[in-house]
């Protein structure tokens, strides 16, 4: 299915900008992503009305995708085009098949001149992408869902002869973790076909639920799809087999492959829950309600797993024609295995030397049973533990190794290295960004990926398939949080996988990225836009206070100082803010559309020290007093029943910080600061006082990272600090799993200095 084919690089002419003018009067750039592979900019334009006639082939495929060129036109122009056999002179859409109908050549050649639009291509996938081609050239609006009045439909003149570096543009979605319905799934098809990504890796089962209907095993979905969060309600969600067909078709249609991915033998907990004899303890389980992998895995002992596993994949494989099937594979823990009489027998008895041999006997188990069904079968990188069943194709994720011993091996690759392509990563500060797992990749870092490793042998880089986005939704709680994950990210790694090397240029992304912005506003996409950085929501100082701003790339910034909201006619931040009062600031980022980012508020605080208190106590740990419960919020605390009274050391906190026995507790006791200054205080608690005051209040909040940090002016000596300590599960990520600390350090210090449980005193 790999395409070679010799491209003639035409010159870009970067000095001449296309003669097309929109209504407002402004010049249009070609500004075409994924960047083609070559383009000549002509003179003159061409203007799409009602009467222009829409040429294409008999063919359905083709026909189909004329449907949804006209859906656009309907919508947005309001009207449609009438789809002819007769090519006229003049006002055409002409697509052309010159190769064999079904092809995977995704190559295509669209010639803009003042008669009309010429699309040229070897098969319907190529055919396809000229015609998105072509409504890039359009004005923006074309996606627009209503009727947009004013608008001319006029593109430039233009040649473009275009075929992608890569066959695999994908995006990886976890729909376990977080479930999402299948219009927000469309909709996100919608938006890769028209940024020529062409495969969906569809992420079904989970240690966190299991999200797909399969009829002889009712129990997956009937238990698996279902948990029960730390708040006591119940999250869950699956798709029909009719729901995942009407997917795949709708993929299909935009000539997207759905590849599902079915985990094996790990992340696998929410199908043991209903078919625990298959786990090698027997169970019983409950559908993991934190994040993280869990230990018990399918136990490769029996034989009962792999006629489950066989049955499934009876069940799955009609449901997606795309040739490859995922595996899983990754995060597989031995644990149970080790000690599981089944599993010892199993490796005896096939002479395996370990559990990564046995992993991999698994693993060539099912890819015999995927072979038989005619389907590839792919796995993430830790199928190359214990030896890597013969054509299995791997999918690199902790970085590039796997990737490139698996290609030195043979084996096709698809590169999805963390730091690059990992949509889950936090895409600007995580003191200002909503919660995320971890990592931190811009867009700039997922443009500059190259799935070809630089130490790749060349005469192997032909085992490199492409690349994807990943995105785990373990922190994606809204499907708004996904999108502003994904966003605008997946878009640069669209250009990773169908520009060449040679022709990327990160600048001019950027500029093209502008009516792209647009494009995406009118699907209604909440993508990330960049927020200002830099300083701290709660700022305190003591003669003035400088306030500088910056964002992950150049944005500009908007701000005002009256308590308004900001909008695209507010002060523009330039250089640092500067403040001798108390002051609240409020900012925002603006893009060149005039889409505007989430508003930052920050006050600004005079304050003098702090004074010490003098007390007399040298006991560790602190004091206070607990109850049992669920307590989501600080203000859950007033119904609290039956407090109890503790002290808190190493030997007791277990009592109050096991997310499985949720409790809420109010700690007292003091601190020690070495001098007198302006200290920055971060911590994981709820809330955090100091003297009385509330400085840190994460109330209600994941609390993954502490993001509230807020500074205050402290003299040295004691200070009585109070802590509401809420030991629940928010979001998945249990409060227990924080180090019991605050952290403090004087403003403009680099590192802070950790106040443990032993360093507090009552
Ligand atoms: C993975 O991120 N566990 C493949
Ligand atoms: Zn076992």
């Amino acid at each position: 299915m790999r395409i070679f084919r010799t491209f003639i690089f035409f010159t870009l002419i970067m000095t001449f900008f296309g003669a097309c003018t929109n209504q407002a009067g402004k010049k249009r750039e070609i500004a075409l992503v994924p960047q083609p592979n070559g383009l000549v900019k002509g003179e003159g334009s061409f203007t799409i009305d009602a009467k222009t006639a829409f040429v294409v082939p008999e063919n359905d495929k083709l026909q189909s995708a004329a449907g949804l060129i006209n859906q656009r036109f309907k919508q947005a122009a309001g009207f449609e085009l009438a789809v002819v056999k007769e090519l006229p002179a003049k006002n055409f859409i002409h697509v052309e098949l010159t190769g064999e109908a079904g092809s995977n050549d995704e190559s295509y050649q669209l010639s803009v001149t003042s008669a009309g639009v010429n699309i040229k291509a070897a098969s319907e996938r190529g055919a396809f992408y000229g015609l998105m081609s072509m409504l890039q050239l359009l004005p923006a609006e074309i996606e627009s869902t209503q009727a947009v009045a004013d608008v001319d439909w006029t593109m430039p003149c233009v040649e473009i002869d275009d075929a992608p570096r890569f066959v695999w543009r994908g995006m990886h979605l976890d729909v376990c973790r977080h479930f999402v319905s299948i219009e927000f799934i469309k909709k996100q098809l919608d938006v890769m076909a028209l940024f020529k990504m062409n495969t969906f890796h569809w992420h079904l089962t989970e240690d966190q639920g299991w999200r797909i209907e399969i009829k002889k095993y009712p129990k997956l979905t009937e238990l698996g799809s279902k948990r029960t969060e730390g708040d006591g309600s119940v999250y869950g969600g699956y798709y029909t087999q009719e729901e995942i067909k009407e997917v795949v078709a709708y993929a299909a249609e935009r000539f997207i492959n759905v590849v599902p991915e079915i985990e094996l033998p790990g992340h696998s907990l929410a199908a043991l829950v209903g078919y625990p004899e298959l786990s090698c303890t027997g169970g019983p389980f409950e559908v993991r309600t934190v994040w993280g992998v869990e230990p018990d895995v399918y136990c490769a002992g029996k034989e009962e797993t792999f006629h489950f596993l066989e049955d499934i994949i009876d069940e799955v494989v009609p449901l997606f024609p795309y040739e490859y099937f995922h595996i899983g594979g990754d995060e597989s823990p031995k644990d149970r295995w080790k000690v599981c009489p089944d599993c010892q027998r199993r490796i005896r008895k096939e002479g395996l030397k370990d559990e990564h041999e046995l992993q991999s006997y698994f693993v060539q188990r099912i890819e015999k049973v995927l072979l038989a069904h005619d389907r590839k079968m792919i796995g993430w990188d830790e199928i190359l533990e214990g030896g890597l069943a013969p054509s299995a194709t791997v999918m690199s994720w902790r970085g590039e190794a796997g990737g490139i011993e698996a290609a030195n091996q043979g084996h096709d690759v698809v590169m999805t290295p963390g730091n690059w392509v990992y949509l889950d990563h936090y895409q600007g500060d995580s003191k200002v960004e909503p919660v995320a797992i971890g990592g931190y990749t811009t867009m700039e870092e997922s443009y500059s990926y190259d799935p070809v490793p630089a130490e790749l042998d060349a005469a192997k880089a032909k085992h490199v398939l492409g690349t994807q986005g990943n995105v785990w939704s373990e922190y994606m709680y809204t499907p708004e949080l996904f999108e502003y994950r994904i966003y605008p990210r997946i878009i640069a790694l669209a250009e990773v996988g169908w520009t060449q090397k040679e022709n990327k240029d990160y600048e001019d992304f950027v500029k093209r990225m502008d009516p792209q912005f647009v494009r995406l506003d009118l699907h209604n996409i909440n993508y990330h836009i960049p927020l200002p950085e830099g300083p701290l929501s709660h700022i305190a100082f003591a003669d003035t206070a400088s306030l500088e701003f910056t964002t992950t790339r150049p944005v500009k910034m908007v701000y005002t100082l009256d308590g308004s909201e900001p909008d695209q006619n507010s002060t523009v931040y330039e250089s640092p803010l500067t403040f001798t009062e108390n002051a609240t600031v409020k900012i925002r980022s603006v893009l060149n559309s005039g889409k505007m980012s989430a508003v930052r508020t920050i006050t600004v605080e005079k304050q003098s020290l702090l004074p010490a208190v003098s007390v007399e106590t040298s006991k560790t740990g602190l004091t206070g007093e607990y109850a049992e419960g669920i307590f989501v919020k600080v203000k859950d605390l007033e119904s609290a029943e039956n407090w109890k009274t503790i002290d808190v050391n190493e030997k007791t906190l277990r009592t109050i910080n096991n997310y499985k026995k949720p409790t809420g507790a109010k700690l007292q006791g003091y601190i020690e600061i070495p001098e007198d200054g302006f200290y920055e205080f971060q911590t994981n608690f709820d809330q955090f006082f100091i003297g009385g005051k509330l400085l840190v209040s994460n109330d209600g909040e994941v609390k993954r990272y502490s993001r509230n940090n807020a500074q205050i002016a402290l003299a040295k000596g004691k200070h009585a600090v109070e802590i509401i300590y809420l030991n629940n599960n928010i979001g998945g990520f249990p409060q227990s799993w924080n180090y019991f600390i605050v952290d403090y350090k004087k403003v403009g210090d680099e590192k802070f200095t950790q106040i443990k449980l032993e360093n507090f005193i009552y």
